[in-house]
């Protein structure tokens, strides 16, 4: 018997029913709304195992399950109509089972809690979004793939310092990139794998006395196994902090891309022409075109570390097991994980339409003193000098280029030879910057060879 205003879930001690204020901090319906399809995903396989343990009558679990479906279509048809007074969606969901079944779905809540089904539901939930964030980790990884393979022997600038460094080619810095979003995918496959343990039959804390069959709700659900623990299955989130620590290395990663984005497209650069699909217009200057998308993509880390500072700070200090505290691990985790799938599709994109400047790179390759190594290791390489006399002499005929404001190809072998009288034409070859790259066929470096040797491994890694 449910006494007037009390909740009608768990009001039996209670003679009045909350506060509004009470009821408005409590509710987590407006949010964990979104954890609707694998609430239901999870009481259709408790009330399977409910039925093959003998726990409740085959004819009882049949009409939940299928009244779940219902359910499910209601919400997903945007229907159903959800209730603060009833907190959250575990509860929801339920008490519109009952108006569909009747006394039957007063009977799906044996043996479990809303503490293990809330643990069941968020693991379900981020495990989905792992998925996802590998998938675009992977489809960015093809992206760039097809920029390297198309440019594995343009030649641009390479920096240190946002300072030209040496020349390396297009295709190299590319790779970079899958390399960066390759780990980023392997730190999300890390968390899965030890996230995929199911908190299902946990019940509120200790387990439960019913004859429950862990292993076959695990399974239904695609878990590997059962959490072992009971207090640990229903008190943890570290898996949404692994989740958010994966997600806030890809966020640096993207606002690394999208940072060079910004720089290559602006009009000093011109490294980079982005497509129309992905920039937008000034409304007051007619000339500009905006890179928007990357500025969003370099911004969203801020989000993203900001959730897992703040989950992690949910957490810290929660004595064993569940404490309410623990229902503020969703709203932060919802927005990362949408975050986190704009900026990955947005940087898609981008990348698959952006356009090198070919000419504009290798001309900036070329200038700055670029191949001043090359020069020095050739020093080391035809007349045996010590890398540091090499250095000196390199740097003598640098300041020469630059007091008469050209490059060092533009040197005569007569300046040359004034600064090392052994020095002969030969030295020309190195000083190009093709030359310059092809050179450099050390593994991992930047050769046109190298970069397709790696353009190759990443092809059949991905499949
Ligand atoms: N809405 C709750 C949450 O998100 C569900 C678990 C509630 N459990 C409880 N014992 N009050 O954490």
């Amino acid at each position: 018997m449910t006494k007037t205003g009390s909740n009608t879930m768990w009001g039996g001690r209670f003679a009045a029913g909350p506060d509004a204020i009470m009821e408005a901090i409590n509710a987590s319906i407006g949010f964990d709304k979104r954890l609707a399809r694998q609430d239901i995903e999870g009481s259709r396989a408790h009330a399977a195992m409910l039925a093959a343990t003998g726990i409740l009558r085959d004819s009882d679990a049949e009409a939940i399950r299928e009244g779940l479906l219902t359910v499910l279509s209601e919400i997903e048809g945007g229907s159903f109509a959800f209730s603060t007074a009833l907190e959250d969606i575990h509860m929801n969901v339920e008490a519109r089972l009952k108006e569909i079944v009747g006394e039957p779905a007063g009977r799906l809540h044996t043996a479990r809690s809303r503490n293990d089904q809330v643990a069941t539901d968020f693991r379900l939930w981020v495990r989905e979004q792992t998925d996802a964030a590998i998938a675009g980790l992977e489809s960015l990884q093809r992206a760039l793939l097809a920029q390297a393979n198309a440019g594995a022997d343009w030649i641009m600038p390479g920096f240190t310092h946002l300072q030209t460094a040496q020349p390396v080619t297009w295709g190299h810095h590319m790779m970079a990139y899958v390399e960066m979003f390759g780990r980023d995918a392997s730190r999300f496959r890390d968390a899965r794998a030890r996230m995929n343990e199911c908190p299902l039959g946990a019940a509120a804390l200790a387990g439960t006395s019913f004859p429950i069959d862990r292993e076959m709700t695990a399974q239904a659900l695609g878990f590997d196994r059962p959490c072992a623990n009971s207090l640990d299955a229903v008190s943890d989130r570290d898996f949404a902090l692994e989740f958010l620590s994966a997600a806030t290395i890809t966020a640096m990663h993207l606002s690394r891309l999208a940072e060079e984005l910004v720089i290559w497209t602006s009009a000093q650069f011109r490294f980079v022409t982005l497509s129309d699909r992905f920039s937008t217009g000034s409304s007051i200057m007619p000339q500009k075109k905006n890179p928007d998308a990357a500025e969003l993509i370099r911004a969203k880390i801020g989000r993203i570390l900001g959730a897992n500072v703040a989950l992690l700070t949910v957490m810290k200090g929660l004595p064993l097991a569940y404490s309410k505290d623990m229902q503020e691990d969703k709203e932060q985790v919802f927005d990362a994980a949408d975050s986190l799938m704009l900026a990955l599709a947005a940087m898609d994109g981008m990348v698959r339409d952006m356009e090198a400047n070919v000419p504009v790179l290798e001309a900036a390759a070329a200038s700055g003193f670029s191949t001043a190594t090359d020069l020095a290791d050739w020093l080391v390489r035809e007349l045996d000098m010590p890398f540091r006399d090499a250095h000196h002499v390199t740097g003598t005929l640098v300041a020469m280029a630059e007091a008469r404001g050209c490059d060092l190809p533009d040197l005569t072998l007569e300046d040359m030879t004034g600064v090392e009288p052994r020095i002969t034409g030969a030295v020309y070859d190195v000083l190009g910057v093709h030359n310059s790259v092809a050179s450099r066929m050390s593994y991992g470096g930047t050769a046109p060879d190298q970069v397709r040797a790696q353009v190759a491994r990443w092809e059949e890694r991905l499949g």
